[in-house]
């Protein structure tokens, strides 16, 4: 429609039935990037961190003249970047103005079950969910969104996404750009396809869901960013409900990977592209020099050994994302750190169980999610290795909530340097196999069980989830809560 056809972009988005998009040179980097806010927080009497956030409907406007319905928190689109510190308390008041139920999940975080937001912690309209914790993990840069059951795709397309920074001395301590929305900016990437009316047109699907012909960042079409520092640090969280993308500038600079889902990694890694499948992240640091232009790019991922499955599903598009304007005179960030962090590498010696779960059509081990069933029992602390196998040739991934995990094995390779650090979130190349190690946090309860799934959320909705709960030593699994019991 007419909107499309102002983006230029026309042409592409009627080539959906397996045509290769290519957004290169077609897209107007007119608009500066939106920055969440920082929420605001409460120091409580007991000394808890207090968030608040609201999930309600709205309007945005991403094209000048044209309201696009869409969901939010703390506003009409995304929601605020929560910040909390290693050793902090943290409490979040969630209210629920929507007219469906939803629930907020934190993912990457290591928490207990009931806090984690999964299916089960429905908040129904009008409700108000207060989950709390601690926070006891490293710096790391994780996110929030919604997970209802099989509502998740719907409810993140609307646009219920926000980011949450973790903190911790360690990272304090090194040279690294941390200024917010200023040279440590948070890169939301989603895709979108709108139809003549402006709204999302989520009907127009491969296998892994909806597809878009466009790219939001923070939910800015067409961005572009003031840079003014000589270093810039860029957390790249892929928000999309399906699209793989692989990361990296149009004239093909290096840059240094310094953190993954989970937290920093021992080094930099140096590298000119990085594959992000929807829901996982990436610490990067991008090197500009004063007065020129760059931009961030999606190049075709790599996406294993079905070319043909790999277009049918968007990925073998170009897109481009985000323009860097960098200024004629720069800050100097200074040297940045050589080593990061010490990361605790764990021991396939120490796993003391191993799992198989196999992903093929919408099941995993042949069974569809199903909130009545614990499908695993996991003892507090172990360290287990589970065998994740994409038997299809087309892609998934696999999230595990209330854990990070590293990947021993693809295959019978060693895995490359952007999946050396912690991770919650893999992207499963057809046909492969992939040998994960973790060790389950302490968080003990029978009954309310943590997930596992594909982050394709399609795919999610669909039953390819399963649930685990951890238990102390010896113990048996419960019985989950009925569905639509929040907490
Ligand atoms: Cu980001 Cu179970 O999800
Ligand atoms: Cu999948």
């Amino acid at each position: 429609g007419a909107v499309a056809l102002a983006l230029g972009l026309s042409a592409c988005a009627s080539d959906q039935g397996g045509g290769i998009i290519n957004t290169v040179g077609a897209v107007d980097f007119s608009t500066p990037l939106a920055i969440p806010p920082l929420a605001e927080s409460t120091i409580a009497a007991n000394g808890d961190r207090v968030f608040d956030l609201t999930a309600d409907e709205s309007t945005t406007e991403f094209m000048p003249g044209v309201d696009t319905d869409t969901w939010g928190y703390n506003g009409s689109f995304l929601g605020p970047t929560l910040v909390a510190k290693q050793g902090e308390n943290v409490q979040v008041n969630v209210t629920n103005d929507l007219d469906a139920v939803t629930t907020v999940h934190w993912h990457g975080m290591h928490l207990p079950a009931e806090m984690d937001g999964g299916p089960h912690s429905v908040i129904e309209p009008g409700a108000l969910w207060q989950p709390e914790w601690t926070i006891d993990q490293p710096a790391a840069t994780l996110w929030y969104h919604p997970h209802p059951h099989q509502e998740s795709e719907g409810q993140v397309e609307k646009g219920l996404a926000g980011m949450f920074i973790l903190q911790d001395d360690e990272e304090a301590a090194l040279n690294l750009p941390r200024t917010y929305g200023v040279d440590d900016i948070p890169v939301i990437v989603q895709d979108r396809r709108f139809d003549s009316d402006g709204q999302f047109d989520i009907g127009t699907r491969g296998y892994i869901g909806a597809i878009g012909d466009e790219v939001l960042v923070n939910g800015t079409l067409g961005p572009y960013v003031d840079v003014t520092t000589d270093v810039v640090r860029l957390r790249l969280l892929n928000g999309s409900t399906a699209r793989t993308y692989d990361f990296g500038f149009d004239d093909g600079r290096e840059f240094d990977l310094i953190g993954t889902d989970g937290g920093l990694l021992d080094a930099p890694a140096t590298m000119d592209g990085i594959r992000l499948s929807a829901g996982e992240r990436a610490e990067v640091l991008v090197r500009v020099t004063p007065g020129e232009t760059v931009t961030l790019r999606s190049n075709p991922p790599d996406l294993g050994t079905s070319a043909s499955a790999a277009e049918r599903n968007a990925g073998a598009d170009t897109l481009d994302v985000l323009e860097l304007r960098v200024a004629d005179t720069l800050t100097s960030i200074g040297d940045t750190p050589t080593a990061l962090v010490d990361l605790e590498r764990l021991d396939a010696d120490d796993a003391t169980v191993d799992r198989s779960f196999t992903l093929n059509g919408t099941s995993i081990n042949n069974r569809q999610m199903e909130l009545s069933r614990i499908d695993e029992t996991v003892e507090a602390g172990a360290t287990e290795i589970w065998t994740v196998d994409n038997a299809m040739p087309l892609p998934h991934n696999f999230h595990v909530h209330g854990v990070q995990f590293q990947v021993l094995r693809i295959g019978t390779d060693q895995p490359p340097a952007e999946l050396l650090g912690w991770k919650d979130t893999i992207y499963l190349e057809p046909g492969k196999r992939y040998e994960l190690i973790m060790r389950f946090n302490a968080y003990t309860d029978a009954d309310f069980p943590y997930m596992y799934h594909c982050h394709m959320l399609a795919h999610e909705d669909d039953g390819m989830m399963g649930q685990f709960v951890v238990v102390e030593p010896g113990e048996r699994a419960g019985t989950p809560p009925t569905a639509h019991q929040a907490k």
